[in-house]
C-alpha cells in the first residue's frame, strides 16, 4: 500500500486547504434504476492478445494453450474474465481481423479442442470469456469471397459482398468516392474469370479496412442468417458474451454515394464518412443478437454479454447502440482517446454518465487496447495518438505516474472497465520497432508510422533477463513474432509480482477494493468541489477518489481513512499525477 497512513486523517500539512471535498457541483446519478444484479454491469475484463501473450509451442506465437496457462495468473490479478482477439483460421493481413472462418480455431493458436479446454479452465475458476466476433468484414480466403470472384458479376455469391461496375468509360475508377480506414480507395478491382486481360478489369469490391478484408453485406439476409448460426456455434460451446468488432458499420447507404468529404474520411482514419457509417438499419442486427443471447439465459439463466465497438462520433450517438434491448454495452473511447488534461477528462466522463448511463446500460470505460498507444506512452508526451516524435526507450517523465493515476480513477468510476495486456506492467509502447518487422497494414499501406499499431502488441515479458523473458519456451524457440526491447525486463511479471510498488499490485489492489467495497462498481457519483487541476468524486456513502491532473501538490482532502494511492502521498498531500482512493469520515460529509 502506498498511501501514507494520516492517523485520524488530519492535515500534517498548514497550507489552507483546497476544499476538497465540498458540496456536491456537477450531479450525474450512474444509477441506470436497475437493480437486477448482472455480473457485466461492472465486470473488470482483461484483453487477452493471444498472438503476444504466452507462447508453448515455441514458434513465437501466443496461442490459446499459453493463455490457459495464464489463467491463474489472471485470477490472482483479480479480474473477471477475459476478452480473447480473433483466433478463427485467417490469413493474418490485420492479425485475424480477416476471418477465413468463423467457427475453427487457426491451428497457429491451437483447435476446438484446446479451445473448449480453455473455456472449461476459465469457469473453474471463475472467469468469463469472451471471444471477438468480425462481422463488418471477412477474410478474402473465406470461401464466401472466393464463390463471389469465380462465378462473376450478378450471381447470388456476389451478392453477399459490395460489388459494383467501375466508374469513366471503361470502368476503371471505382464506383464511388469512399477511402478505407487503413488508408487508400475503399474499392479494388478483380479479374473476372475467363478475362483475356492480365490486369484487373473487372467489377470492384467495397472494403472499409484493407483490400483482404472484403465488406459484407448485411442487406442479404444470408449473411445475418449465417451470423446468428456462428453465434450458436460459439454460445453452445460456452462462450460467455462477444466483443463484436465495428459494431457501427455492416450498413452501407443503399446507393453507396459518394461521401461528402473524402479528404476528412481520409486524414482522420476515423468513421467519419457519414454514408459508411451509422446507418439506422444496423440496430435490427443488435436487437436480434440480444433476442439471441436472452435466449440461452432463459435456458440456464447465465447472462451473456454483447459488448461494441462503436465508433461513432457523439457520447449521444453511441447510447443509442446500448439501449434495453440491443448491445450489453459499447466501450466509451473518449476516456481512451483524452488528453491527460483536468475538463476533459471531467467532461467526458460527464457525457459518457449522463448519455450512456442514461440508457440502462452502464459505462464500459477503457485507457488501453490493442490498437492505441499504450497510456505511459502516450501521457508522457500527448503527441495525438501517434508514435511520431516519442522518444524510444523505456519512457519516463510522467508518463508512469500519470497511468497509474487513470487507471485508479478508471477502476474508482460506476460502471464496468477493461484492462489491456500489459497494462498491468505498466508496459511502454515500444516506439522504435524497426520498419522491416512492422506488420501493420496501417503502415503498409500508407508508409506511415503515425497511428501504427505494432507497438503496443510486443510480446510480454514474464521472467528474465533477456528476451524472450519467458514468452516462448523450449531450446529450438523462435524469436517472438515481434520483438522485445532489452528493457521490457523492467516490466516482467515476476519482478512485478516481487514488487508491491509496482503497477501490477496497484491493479490487483484496485480489484480487490473493487471487489470488497460496496461503494466501488455500479452505482451512484457525485462530482466535489475541488482545486482546478483536481477531479474528485464521491461514490456511494463516502467513497472518494481524486485525482490531481497538476505537477503541484495540494493539500489532500481530509478527515478520512486512506485506502489506495497511486503514488506516495506523503500525510495530508495529494501529489501532482497522482490519484488516492479514501473512505470520507461522516463528520466531513
Ligand atoms: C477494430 C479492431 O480493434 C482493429 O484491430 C481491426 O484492425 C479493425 N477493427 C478491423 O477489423
Amino acid at each position: 500500500m502506498l498511501i501514507a497512513t494520516a492517523g485520524n486523517g488530519s492535515s500534517a500539512d498548514s497550507t489552507p486547504s483546497p476544499s476538497l471535498p465540498g458540496p456536491a457541483s456537477a450531479a450525474p446519478s450512474a444509477d441506470s434504476g436497475d437493480t437486477a444484479r448482472h455480473w457485466w454491469r461492472d465486470a473488470v475484463i482483461y484483453q487477452v492478445y493471444v498472438r503476444s501473450f504466452l507462447d508453448t509451442t515455441g514458434d513465437g506465437i501466443g496461442d490459446l494453450a499459453g493463455v490457459r496457462t495464464g489463467l491463474p495468473y489472471l485470477k490472482k490479478l483479480g479480474v473477471d474474465g477475459i476478452w480473447l482477439s480473433p483466433c478463427y483460421p485467417s490469413p493474418q493481413h490485420d492479425h485475424g481481423y480477416d476471418v477465413a472462418d468463423y467457427r475453427d480455431v487457426d491451428p497457429v493458436y491451437g483447435d476446438l479442442a484446446e479451445f473448449d479446454r480453455l473455456v472449461a479452465d476459465a469457469h473453474r475458476l471463475g472467469l468469463k470469456v469472451l471471444l471477438d466476433i468480425v462481422p463488418n468484414h471477412c477474410s478474402s480466403e473465406h470461401p464466401w469471397f472466393r464463390a463471389a470472384l469465380a462465378d462473376g458479376p450478378g450471381s447470388p455469391a456476389r451478392s453477399l459482398f459490395h460489388f459494383a461496375d467501375g466508374r469513366g468509360v471503361d470502368g476503371e475508377l471505382p464506383p464511388n468516392n469512399w477511402r478505407a480506414m487503413f488508408g487508400g480507395p475503399a474499392w479494388s478491382r478483380v479479374k473476372e474469370a475467363g478475362s483475356a486481360s492480365e490486369a484487373p478489369t473487372g467489377q470492384w469490391y467495397l472494403h472499409m479496412f484493407t483490400p483482404e478484408q472484403p465488406d459484407l453485406n448485411w442487406r442479404n439476409p444470408a449473411v445475418a442468417a449465417d451470423f446468428e448460426d456462428v453465434l450458436r456455434f460459439w454460445l453452445d460451446r460456452g462462450v460467455d458474451g462477444f466483443r463484436i468488432d465495428v459494431a457501427a458499420g455492416l450498413f452501407k447507404h443503399p446507393e453507396l454515394p459518394d461521401s461528402p468529404d473524402p479528404a476528412a474520411d481520409e486524414r482522420t482514419r476515423d468513421s467519419v464518412n457519414p454514408l459508411a457509417w451509422n446507418q439506422p438499419e444496423v440496430h435490427q442486427v443488435w436487437r436480434d443478437w440480444r433476442a439471441l443471447c436472452e435466449e440461452y439465459t432463459a435456458r440456464d439463466g447465465r447472462d451473456r454479454l454483447l459488448v461494441g465497438e462503436v465508433s461513432v462520433r457523439t457520447p449521444s450517438e453511441q447510447a443509442a447502440y446500448v439501449r434495453p434491448d440491443e448491445l450489453h454495452q459499447a466501450f466509451f473511447f473518449h476516456l481512451l482517446t483524452a488528453r491527460w488534461d483536468v475538463d476533459t477528462f471531467r467532461r467526458v466522463i460527464t457525457e459518457a454518465l449522463t448519455d450512456i448511463a442514461g440508457t440502462g446500460s452502464t459505462v464500459t470505460w477503457v485507457l488501453n487496447n490493442h490498437d492505441q498507444v499504450r497510456t505511459v506512452t502516450r501521457y508522457a508526451t500527448e503527441p495525438g495518438g501517434g508514435v511520431e516524435g516519442i522518444a524510444a526507450g523505456p519512457g519516463g517523465g510522467l508518463g508512469p505516474a500519470r497511468a497509474r493515476a487513470a487507471a485508479l480513477l478508471m477502476l474508482a468510476l460506476p460502471g464496468a472497465a477493461y484492462v489491456y495486456q500489459g497494462e498491468e506492467l505498466g508496459l511502454p509502447e515500444v516506439v522504435d520497432l524497426p520498419d522491416e518487422v512492422l506488420t501493420d497494414p496501417i503502415y503498409h499501406r500508407t508508409g506511415s508510422r503515425q497511428h501504427i499499431r505494432d507497438g503496443c502488441r510486443v510480446p510480454l515479458p514474464w521472467s528474465g533477463h533477456a528476451s524472450p523473458f519467458g514468452f516462448t519456451s523450449g531450446t529450438d524457440a523462435a524469436r517472438p513474432w515481434l520483438p522485445q526491447p532489452a528493457w521490457f525486463a523492467e516490466h516482467a511479471t515476476d519482478r512485478a509480482l516481487a514488487d508491491t510498488r509496482s503497477f501490477w499490485h496497484l491493479y490487483r489492489e484496485g480489484l480487490q477494493l473493487r471487489r470488497s467495497l460496496p461503494q466501488l462498481g455500479e452505482g451512484t457519483l457525485r462530482w466535489l468541489d475541488s482545486p482546478s487541476q483536481v477531479l474528485a468524486f464521491v461514490r456511494g456513502d463516502g467513497l472518494v477518489c481524486a485525482v490531481n491532473f497538476g505537477t503541484e501538490p495540494v493539500s489532500a482532502p481530509a478527515p478520512g481513512l486512506p485506502l489506495l494511492a497511486s503514488g506516495d502521498c506523503p500525510a495530508g498531500t495529494l501529489p501532482g499525477s497522482t490519484a488516492a482512493w479514501w473512505m470520507h469520515a461522516p463528520e466531513a460529509q
